[in-house]
């Protein structure tokens, strides 16, 4: 009798489930009990190519898990406390893992104000991940994601597994805003209207390429209050949720997007979109970490474009994107490097 693995066991009944072994995946959520991690966990629990869902969270993840396993869809949900493993249990055999832990802004706070609390709960889970689903693909929600991301990267370094195709920073939110925004001023069907968002995932870090969409034409104050709009969008929910957190539902909505693209991408059907990545694009002026339209594929990141033509707005938007950047990814590494 041949011995497997536990979790290549697990990986084969599961598949024994589904109707084609290349679309069954075992899907984790950190952080799963929250405002963005319940959505999400629902919206994965729609997508036939997730055929096992795993929760976690510090409390309430075993009730999340319970009420979105009544929803008739082939997969099954488990969740999980840290208590009785249940980091490792969630972790292990996942092909991919979304990070939504971690605090939600306030009026007032800056993301890269959430770094003191959030910049420790992504390396600790990063930490877990990357002993005990080496090889998964991690799509980092918690922000600031201009330094969750380098942080994920130095724990896996630091670890030797990091794999810098795998990593994704999820700025998949700017993307939405932007084909809804314009969709506004136009009078179009957002779902008509794809924009790409490249740079980072804050503020003036957030650069919506519009001269590259179904709109060049747009200019003047129009084109100044679109940009702002798509790149302070976030800024917007928080205001209107008045202390009780940030975006959850368009959120929630966004990774789980992602999370499809992706998948839809390893078993064979390439997506290409904007995600945060490590990026050749400006390595050379030091900046590790860009997002620009990525062809993901079998090995994750497998394509990562140049930003293409840009007009003098957009240049100087990038300048400005790239100062920011560099700093935001550089204290994700200081981080890491103080606080191992
Ligand atoms: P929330 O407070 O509602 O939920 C966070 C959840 O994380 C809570 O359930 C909490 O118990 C859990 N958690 C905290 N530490 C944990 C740990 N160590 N292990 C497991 N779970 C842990 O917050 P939210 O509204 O869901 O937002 C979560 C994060 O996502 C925030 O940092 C927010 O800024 C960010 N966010 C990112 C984007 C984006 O575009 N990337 C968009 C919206 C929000
Ligand atoms: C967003 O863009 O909505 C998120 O990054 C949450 C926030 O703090 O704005």
């Amino acid at each position: 009798m041949v011995l497997l693995p536990r979790n290549v066991f697990a990986q084969v009944q599961r598949r024994a489930f589904s109707a084609s072994a290349a679309n069954a995946y075992k899907v984790a959520v950190l952080g799963a009990a929250g405002g963005i991690g319940q959505p999400l966990s629902l919206l994965l629990k729609l997508n036939q190519k997730v055929t096992d869902l795993a929760l976690y969270d510090l409390r309430g993840a075993p009730g999340v898990a319970a009420d979105v396993s009544h929803v008739p869809t082939n997969s099954t949900v488990a969740g999980y406390l840290p208590d009785n493993g249940g980091l490792e249990k969630t972790l292990t055999g996942a092909e991919v893992v979304l990070i939504p832990a971690g605090v939600p802004r306030k009026p007032g706070m800056t993301r890269d104000d959430l770094f003191n609390t959030n910049a420790s709960i992504v390396r600790d889970l990063a930490k877990a991940a990357a002993e005990f689903a080496p090889k998964a693909f991690i799509l980092v929600i918690a922000n600031p994601v201009n330094s969750t991301v380098p942080i994920v990267a130095e724990v896996y370094k630091s670890k030797g597994v990091y794999d810098p195709k795998r990593l994704f920073g999820v700025t998949t939110l700017d993307v939405l805003r932007a084909s809804r925004f314009i969709s506004e001023v136009k009078g179009t069907d957002p779902n008509q209207e794809p924009v790409t968002v490249v740079g980072g995932h804050s503020g003036v870090t957030i650069v919506p390429l519009l001269s590259q969409s179904n709109h060049p034409e747009i200019s003047g104050e129009t084109l100044d209050a679109l940009v702002h709009r798509i790149q302070f969008g976030g800024d917007e929910v928080v205001k209107a949720k008045d202390g009780a957190g940030s975006a959850t539902l368009s959120m929630a909505q966004a990774a789980a997007r992602f999370a499809d693209s992706l998948l839809s991408s390893i078993s064979g059907t390439p997506v290409t979109e904007p995600t945060f990545v490590d990026s050749p694009l400006f390595k050379d002026e030091g900046i590790d970490f860009f997002s620009s339209q990525v062809t993901l594929g079998p090995s994750g990141a497998e394509q990562i474009h140049p930003l293409g033509k840009l007009n003098e707005y957009e240049e100087k938007l990038i300048e400005a994107a790239k100062v920011d950047l560099k700093k935001n990814i550089a204290k994700g590494v200081k981080f890491v490097a103080e606080n191992p």
